[in-house]
């Protein structure tokens, strides 16, 4: 907070406190000034019903000077003034902070010990797998959805098509370090609007989609530029997160629009890494816990 509008709420909260208390002051003089007799407001219905202005019970202004009293000690504890700390030397971030210590704390005592161990063999723990689903369900479920299956342009996690690879260390790797795919836009380098037509229609033959026989067979003279990551036989190459072109398993789609779309503007697909947000025991844990969703009967088959 700036100075200015740290002395802007210091001295709004000071005009409250000393504008409460004398209007407290106020009305109790009042009352003694006019000793028993209660006054009216002046206001009459029905020719004979007044209505009257009584003063504030004694008990009830004892409780108002005792609230605004701890009012006083309470903004002298805690931050509150401003930029004034407080004199207790609390704050919500060191009290997130002892939190999340304890709860780390309670995490290396429960799960530490699958800490540096291959999430293949994790999953063999179904006290692990029940945690996993609980950090997918918090952390992965928004963008590769609460099923796993995926959505356009996040992958499906459930079946055995691994764009970064799928062994259990790449897999591993992908989530705690997170992945940036770089296709970068290629409609200039294939000659204009025709050759990302016919380089369309190559992709959509190799998985073998009913295409202008034609058109794809002037797209596989063009392919060599793609064969670069994909492969020469559009097979993919997971160092570089390149698809497999070959399988029907699509992350965008495989209508000639959205191909055609990816090759004029590149894609950049990224996944976060997530080492920096959850650390390495929830990490590898949810990993785990994403392993077992395409390896369930062997992670069944070997489970204790
Ligand atoms: C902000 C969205 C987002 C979140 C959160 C996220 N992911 Fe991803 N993830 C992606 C995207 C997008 C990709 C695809 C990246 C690409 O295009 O290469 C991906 C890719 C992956 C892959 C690689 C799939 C393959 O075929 O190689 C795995 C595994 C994965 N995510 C697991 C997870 C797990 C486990 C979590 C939770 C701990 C998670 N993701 C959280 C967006 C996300
Ligand atoms: C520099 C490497 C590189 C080159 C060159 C490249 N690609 Fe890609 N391609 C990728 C990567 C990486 C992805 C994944 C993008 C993502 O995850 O967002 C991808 C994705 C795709 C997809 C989407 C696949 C799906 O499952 O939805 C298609 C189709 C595709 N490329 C076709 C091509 C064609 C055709 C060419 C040649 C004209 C080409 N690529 C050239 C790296 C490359």
């Amino acid at each position: 907070m700036t100075t200015g509008w740290s002395l802007y709420v210091i001295i709004l909260v000071v005009l409250n406190i000393v504008a409460t208390t004398w209007l407290l002051w106020w009305t109790a003089r009042k009352r003694k000034s006019d000793g028993s007799t209660a006054e009216t407001t002046g206001h009459v219905w029905d020719g004979d019903l007044t209505e009257y202005n009584k003063p504030l019970p004694k008990w009830w202004i004892i409780l108002f000077y005792l609230t605004i009293f701890y009012s006083i000690g309470y903004l002298a504890w805690y931050p509150g003034m401003g930029n004034f700390a407080g004199t207790s030397g609390w704050s919500s971030a060191k009290e997130h902070d002892a939190d999340k210590a304890d709860a780390d704390a309670r995490l290396a005592q429960a799960y530490g010990k699958f800490d540096g161990m291959a999430i293949d063999q994790i999953a063999k723990d179904p006290d692990a797998l029940a945690f996993g689903s609980r950090l997918y369900a918090n952390h992965c479920a928004m963008c590769h959805g609460s099923d796993a299956r995926g959505a356009k342009g996040f992958p499906n996690l459930t079946d055995n098509d691994w764009q970064w690879g799928g062994s259990p260390d790449e897999i591993l790797t992908t989530i705690l370090h997170g992945r940036q795919a770089a296709m970068p836009p290629l409609e200039a380098v294939l000659g204009g609007d025709v050759g990302v037509t016919e380089v369309s229609a190559y992709v959509q033959s190799l998985s073998g989609m009913k295409t202008d026989p034609a058109l794809a067979a002037a797209g596989q003279a063009r392919f060599a530029v793609c064969a670069a990551c994909h492969g020469p036989d559009g097979k993919g190459n997971p160092a570089l997160g390149a698809p497999n072109l070959t399988d029907d398993i699509w992350l965008y789609a495989s209508d000639f629009d959205t191909i055609g779309t990816g090759i004029r503007m590149g894609r950049n697909g990224m996944m976060p890494a997530h080492l920096p947000i959850i650390g390495e025991t929830r990490t590898r844990i949810a990993a785990a816990y994403v392993w077992s969703l395409s390896h369930g009967d062997k992670a069944a088959a070997t489970a204790p």
